[in-house]
């Protein structure tokens, strides 16, 4: 009677706790909460710890612009906690967050949260016990391609294979999938965060101008493009010369950006080859039916698609809303955490 009443009183929510962004999906209410995984943090009075000034939104727009005594610092790292206090704080602040949407939630929640395929067992607890320190009563784990899969509506259940990748901020994920289990799954840790980095140096290199992160972000968004078919133009950037320290303003193209990224593409176009290299010939088979779909942030990249589709020779799809198929998958796991599904990690 007791369990029955606090499953009554307590929410159940999913959390795709990203390199990126962080979204969190509530059972019957469906995503509820997207933000950057970013904490802007103070110097405190006394000059020994550090206090939060900001979380999500708030301290994404602080980026690049702070005073000395403040820094906006991504706590999780290519898909894992970089930072466990920070990672936990955030969380905290996100779970506050939605609870003031939800009157009931006097009760804490359960959480499902997702892992990528590649993290240790260390990474794994970290990642749990961060979400039990911020007030979680039950935290289960989903991996990141499973979770992607079923959110891009994949059939997931189906004894036919199919094949999800997840290119998020710090990771890409390859899953293939069949009978509600992952066959095989792999992580690379090159994704977005990757082709801003590149896109930066290559600025540096090439014309002599520094530029940061959130810049870097936008000349991947605006002109980015991952085949020739989907060359943006060009686009005018300013930054920081790096010969007199005086800002600057260039014209860069979609083209050369295009080749600054190819190394970093073509690592991810590798690991999709790995996959079907290491899947077992039938299901690699169901392939030529099934494609392939592409889902995070990354899918974004124009003409990622294309090139996909011509170097594997397979049909390949961006997912509606990649950015949500995680958190989606997420959800529909946790609202079957009570049948016997074998999407969650139970015994990690
Ligand atoms: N239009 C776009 N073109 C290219 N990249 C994009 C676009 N929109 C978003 N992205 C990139 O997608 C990434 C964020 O995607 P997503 O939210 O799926 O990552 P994440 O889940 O936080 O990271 P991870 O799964 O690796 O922990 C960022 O690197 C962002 O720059
Ligand atoms: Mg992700």
């Amino acid at each position: 009677m007791f369990k029955k009443l606090l499953g009554f009183f307590s929410s159940s929510i999913a959390i795709d706790l990203g390199t990126a962004n962080t979204l969190v999906y509530m059972h019957g209410k469906g995503i509820i909460l997207d933000e950057p995984s970013m904490v802007a943090l103070a110097v405190d009075k006394s000059g020994m710890g550090k206090k939060i000034l900001a979380v999500g939104q708030e301290a994404k727009v602080m980026l690049g612009k702070t005073p000395g005594q403040i820094e906006v610092v991504r706590p999780m790292k290519d898909g894992v906690i970089a930072d466990f206090n920070v990672t936990e704080q955030m969380i905290k602040y996100f779970i506050k967050k939605v609870s003031a949407q939800k009157i009931l939630m006097s009760v804490p929640p359960t959480i499902v949260i997702c892992v990528p395929c590649g993290s240790t067992q260390v990474e794994r607890r970290a990642i749990k016990d961060a979400a039990l320190a911020a007030g979680a009563r039950r935290v289960e784990l989903i991996e990141e391609a499973m979770a992607a899969a079923i959110g891009a509506g994949l059939p997931v259940e189906s004894p036919r294979a199919s094949m999800v990748v997840d290119i998020g901020g710090g990771t890409t994920e390859v899953g293939v999938i069949s009978l509600g289990g992952l066959v095989y799954a792999n992580s690379i840790r090159v994704a977005g965060d990757r082709l801003d980095e590149v896109i930066s140096n290559h600025i540096r290199a090439r014309h002599g101008l520094l530029i940061g992160e959130a810049t870097a972000e936008e000349i991947k968004k605006q002109i980015g493009s991952a085949h020739p078919d989907t060359d943006n133009g060009e686009m005018e950037i300013r930054g920081r010369s790096v010969y007199d320290g005086l800002p600057k303003k260039i014209i860069v193209t979609s083209s050369e950006i295009r080749e600054a990224l190819h190394d970093a593409l073509d690592q991810m176009v590798s690991a999709v080859k790995q996959a079907l290299e290491l899947t077992p010939p039938e299901l690699a088979a169901d392939m030529i039916d099934s494609g392939i779909v592409l889902t995070g942030g990354g899918a974004l990249l124009r003409g990622l698609d294309i090139l996909f589709t011509e170097t594997t020779q397979l049909k390949v799809v961006v997912a509606d809303e990649p950015l949500l198929c995680v958190a989606k998958g997420c959800g529909m796991a946790l609202d079957h955490l009570s049948d016997q599904r074998v999407y969650l990690n139970r015994n990690k």
